[in-house]
C-alpha cells in the first residue's frame, strides 16, 4: 500500500490534499493538532473538517505536534519505504501572531520543518517531499517596485518587467523586512531546497500568494479573501489595514494548487522553487470585492480604516507561475476569481440557511 504523510491534514490546504489523494487510491496519514484554535481561538478551529476527514476509511490521523520529534518518527518508522509523498502544510500562518511568539512560530514554522526532512532522508529517501511555503519570504521587496495608484487599487508601472505576468523567482529575499513568520518561512523554504540540491532528493518548495477555498477557516489575522467574504455574508464590520484597502493579491484555489502537487508527485525533479498563485487574471483589492458583491448582489459591507499597515503587507502582489508551468504544461487554472469568491459565498450562505 502506498502511503502519503500529510501535516496540517485538517486546515485549508492539509484537508483538500487528503481528500484528492483519498480518491486517487492513497491512504493518508494525517498530522494535525488543531494548533489554529491556539493560534486564532474558536472560529479559527479545524475541528469540524477533522471530524468530516475521519470519515474516510483510508485516512488515519495522528493528533500530535509537529514539532514532537519523538512521536513523528514513530510513524515513519512505522511506515518507511510505504510512505510515497510528505506534503508539508502544517504552520503558525500569520505574520501578526508570530511577532507574538517569535519562539514557537520559528519551532513550528523552521524547526519542525528541518525535523520532518531529516525523517525523509532517514526512511523514505524514494519519496517526494512538497512543502508549502509562503510569497512572504521575499519580504518586503515587492513594495519597492514602482506602483500607480488607480481608483480601486493599486497597480505596478507599466513598464516593469512584472506588470504582465507578476512576480518570478528572480525577485530577491534579502535586504528587506520580512516580518518573523516571512523569516521562519523562508528558513523552512531553504532547507527543503537544500535536502534537495545537497542530498539529492526529490523537494519542491511553493511559495503561495493568497490561497484561499470554501474550506478556509479564515479568521482576521489570517485567510484574507476567506474572511473578506464571511464577513460580507454575516454582516459583519471589516477592519482595513493600511494602503485604502486598495491593496492587490492574486488568489488561487486551493483544488488548483493540489492540483500542483499531483503534476510534481507525478514527475519529481529535485531541490525546486516555484512561486504559485492565480496570476494576474485572479487578482483583486479589497475594494475590487466589496464592490463585487455589492454589484452583483446588492450587499453592503460596513469597514472601519485603520491607517497603519501590517508590517511587511504587500502592496501589489501578483504570482508569476509560468517557471511551474514550463515545468509541468498540463497544469491549468480551473478556478477563476469570481468562481472563487462564489464558491465560498455560497458555502457560507449555506451555512446560515
Ligand atoms: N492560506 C494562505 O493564504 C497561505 C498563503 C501562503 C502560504 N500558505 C502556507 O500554506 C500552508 C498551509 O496553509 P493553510 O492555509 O492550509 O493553513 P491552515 O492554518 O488552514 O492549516 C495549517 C494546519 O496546521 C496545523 N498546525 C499548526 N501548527 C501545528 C503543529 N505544531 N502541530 C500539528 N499541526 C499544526 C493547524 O492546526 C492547521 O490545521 C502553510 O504552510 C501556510 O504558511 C498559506
Amino acid at each position: 500500500m502506498k502511503y502519503f504523510i500529510i501535516t496540517g491534514s485538517a486546515g485549508l490546504i492539509g484537508s483538500e490534499c487528503v481528500e484528492f489523494f483519498i480518491k486517487k487510491g492513497f491512504k493518508v496519514i494525517g498530522i494535525d493538532n488543531d494548533s489554529r484554535k491556539k493560534f486564532f481561538g474558536k472560529s479559527g478551529s479545524i475541528f469540524k473538517r477533522r471530524k468530516q476527514l475521519l470519515a474516510y476509511k483510508d485516512y488515519k490521523h495522528f493528533n500530535i505536534d509537529i514539532r514532537d520529534k519523538k512521536k513523528i518518527e514513530e510513524i515513519f518508522k512505522n511506515y518507511r519505504s510505504k510512505i510515497k509523498c510528505i506534503i508539508h502544510c502544517a504552520a503558525q500562518p500569520s505574520h501578526d501572531w508570530a511577532v507574538k511568539d517569535k519562539i514557537l512560530d520559528y519551532e513550528i514554522n523552521s524547526f519542525a520543518t528541518l525535523k520532518l526532512l531529516d525523517l525523509f532522508n532517514k526512511y523514505c529517501p524514494e519519496a517526494s517531499f512538497i512543502n508549502v511555503s509562503t510569497n512572504k519570504v521575499y519580504g518586503d521587496n515587492p513594495n519597492k517596485l514602482k506602483i500607480v495608484e488607480k481608483s480601486f487599487r493599486f497597480e505596478v508601472e507599466r513598464s516593469s518587467k512584472y506588470y504582465k505576468k507578476g512576480i518570478d523567482e528572480s525577485l530577491s529575499t534579502d535586504n528587506c523586512v520580512h516580518s518573523f513568520f516571512g523569516a521562519s518561512k523562508l528558513s523552512a523554504d531553504l532547507y527543503v531546497q537544500e535536502f534537495g540540491k545537497n542530498l539529492d532528493l526529490k523537494t519542491v518548495t511553493f511559495r503561495g500568494g493568497c490561497l484561499t477555498g470554501e474550506n478556509h477557516s479564515g479568521v482576521e489575522l489570517h485567510g484574507f479573501l476567506s474572511y473578506l467574504v464571511k464577513s460580507i455574508i454575516h454582516k459583519r464590520k471589516y477592519k482595513i489595514f493600511g494602503y485604502k484597502g486598495k491593496q492587490v493579491r492574486d488568489n488561487i484555489h486551493s483544488s488548483d494548487l493540489i492540483n500542483c502537487f499531483w503534476h510534481y508527485f507525478q514527475n519529481p525533479k529535485i531541490g525546486r522553487v516555484y512561486n504559485i498563485g492565480g496570476g494576474r487574471e485572479n487578482s483583486c483589492s479589497i475594494l475590487e470585492v466589496i464592490n463585487f458583491f455589492k454589484k452583483n448582489y446588492n450587499i453592503h459591507l460596513e469597514t472601519e480604516y485603520f491607517e497603519k499597515n501590517r508590517v511587511g503587507d504587500h502592496i501589489w502582489w501578483i504570482t508569476d507561475y509560468t517557471k511551474f508551468q514550463r515545468d509541468y504544461p498540463k497544469w491549468k487554472i480551473k478556478f477563476n476569481i469570481e468562481k472563487i469568491l462564489q464558491s465560498i459565498a455560497s458555502y457560507e450562505v449555506k451555512l446560515i440557511q
